[in-house]
């Protein structure tokens, strides 16, 4: 392809970088009806009121947005496997689902799409949620069975495996802020407990498919938030920043790092030495910066509350709580805080909700030059996943956040590319003829953020 006039030369992407989309089962599928996420729907959960439903229909038509995705430039793409589905009962399982994801990864490959597979993506089947979930000791076997299932089923289909995403945000959301299933607050031991055998099972998952596949490409998927104390000069709000950033962004993947075992079970002799060195590379998921402050009234969370200064840029809000401060540079220090593995680096997602594409183009040019940055500096990075092709179910926000290059109507399926989808080819386009990703302002807060309630 020609440069066009201008484009500055900068061969900065190699020509094997994973510029792809990112997405999950249960947020794109429809029909997952086995899973303690649908539980939790029927339950009222969802803040929204919404229902999944088809979510974008993909257990029938997932090929016609991967004709969309083709249609980017992408040359890869991450989706989650639904072990609800795979599993429906415990040690039953369901050749069709492990054919439909057949279809699936074959399509891709056809496209010119490289699959990044997530063995679990939030979603657990009825029966491990009845047997405590990720707190059933015998879940890292149960776990590592399902990983030997799909892995030998697909295997011939895909080397790129993910075993969790976002275990912190899994573990802080059902069992320390109850607003994903189970609901439960405050139960920091609980935290520990499932952080423990979440990293067990991870560890069991990385050996059975090396196991399989010798060449195989197996990490974890590990949210990263940026924390700034909300008073700068207050003491308090100091140390909870840093408390914060250890334990949700480090607890996992110290334990990855060294075998130790996660907080506070470390201070009490325990250790994982089985857990060390399980990875192949780190996976970051990087969205956002918030300020932690404390706050007295704010007993539901334990007293602390993440909040976003309403003149920084920011997507659209959640329901209750803001989504987060759109901060592009946020993505090398994510990068930078994972330099320690001496790993290869995909960010497997980053994105803003953003339904009128106010600040999407900015967020995905700047994000762009942070990573071209980092290439130049010599930073191992091999891939980047923009946070969603369409517009899909946002857990317990439905389909109030959009996340989107792509807007759905749920209810027809209609789909229209908001301006986004054309930046995004357009990087891509422009990383493989070696030109920089067009430069980019800060945006203007065109519209009032929602601030963040009290
Ligand atoms: C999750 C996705 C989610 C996205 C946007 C990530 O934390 O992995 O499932 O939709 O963020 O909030």
């Amino acid at each position: 392809m020609d440069k066009e006039p201008g484009e500055k030369s900068n061969h900065a992407f190699p020509a094997q970088f994973a510029w792809g989309v990112a997405t999950s089962s249960h947020q794109v599928e429809g029909g997952n009806l086995n899973n303690q996420w649908a539980a939790w729907e029927q339950q009222g959960r969802i803040k929204s009121g919404d229902a999944v439903g088809l979510a974008c229909d993909w257990w029938r038509h997932a090929e016609l947005d991967f004709d969309l995705a083709q249609q980017l430039g992408v040359n890869a793409l991450r989706l989650s496997v639904e072990w609800s589905r795979i599993e429906p009962a415990e040690g039953q399982w369901n050749a069709d689902a492990l054919n439909r994801y057949r279809q699936m990864l074959l399509a891709l490959q056809e496209r010119g799409m490289r699959p990044f597979v997530t063995l679990h993506h939030f979603t657990n089947p009825l029966w491990l949620e009845a047997k405590g979930g990720w707190l059933a000791p015998d879940a890292p076997q149960l776990f590592e069975r399902y990983s030997q299932r799909v892995v030998s089923a697909l295997g011939d289909l895909c080397t790129d495996w993910t075993t969790f995403n976002e275990p912190n945000v899994y573990v802080s959301l059902g069992y320390f802020l109850g607003e994903f299933p189970p609901g439960r607050r405050g139960r920091f031991m609980q935290v520990a407990r499932v952080t423990r055998n979440l990293l067990l099972s991870h560890a069991a998952a990385y050996r059975k498919i090396h196991e399989l596949q010798p060449d195989a490409n197996v990490g974890w998927a590990q949210h990263y938030a940026v924390f700034k104390p909300q008073r700068k000069k207050f003491g308090p709000d100091r140390w909870l920043a840093r408390f914060v950033n250890r334990r949700f962004n480090h607890n996992f993947a110290d334990s990855i790092l060294d075998g130790r075992a996660p907080f506070p079970l470390n201070k009490f002799g325990d250790s994982l030495p089985e857990v060390k060195g399980t990875c192949d590379y780190v996976g970051i998921n990087y969205y956002s910066r918030l300020r932690a402050g404390f706050n007295w009234r704010s007993p539901k969370t334990a007293f602390f509350q993440l909040t976003v200064p309403p003149h920084k840029p920011q997507g659209d809000s959640g329901i209750e709580v803001p989504y987060g401060e759109a901060y592009p540079k946020g993505l090398r220090k994510a990068v930078k805080s994972f330099k320690a593995f001496e790993k290869p680096i995909y960010i497997l997602e980053n994105g803003v909700p953003d339904r009128d594409d106010r600040i999407r183009p900015w967020v995905i040019q700047s994000s762009a030059q942070q990573m071209q940055r980092m290439l130049r500096d010599g930073v191992d990075l091999r891939g980047y996943f923009h946070w969603s092709l369409t517009d899909n179910f946002e857990w317990n926000e439905g389909w109030h956040l959009r996340f989107g290059l792509i807007e759905l109507d749920p209810a027809t399926q209609e789909r229209k590319a908001r301006p986004s989808a054309q930046v995004y080819a357009d990087v891509i386009r422009k990383s493989r003829n070696g030109a920089s990703p067009s430069s980019s302002r800060r945006p203007l807060n065109e519209r009032a953020h929602t601030p963040a309630r009290e």
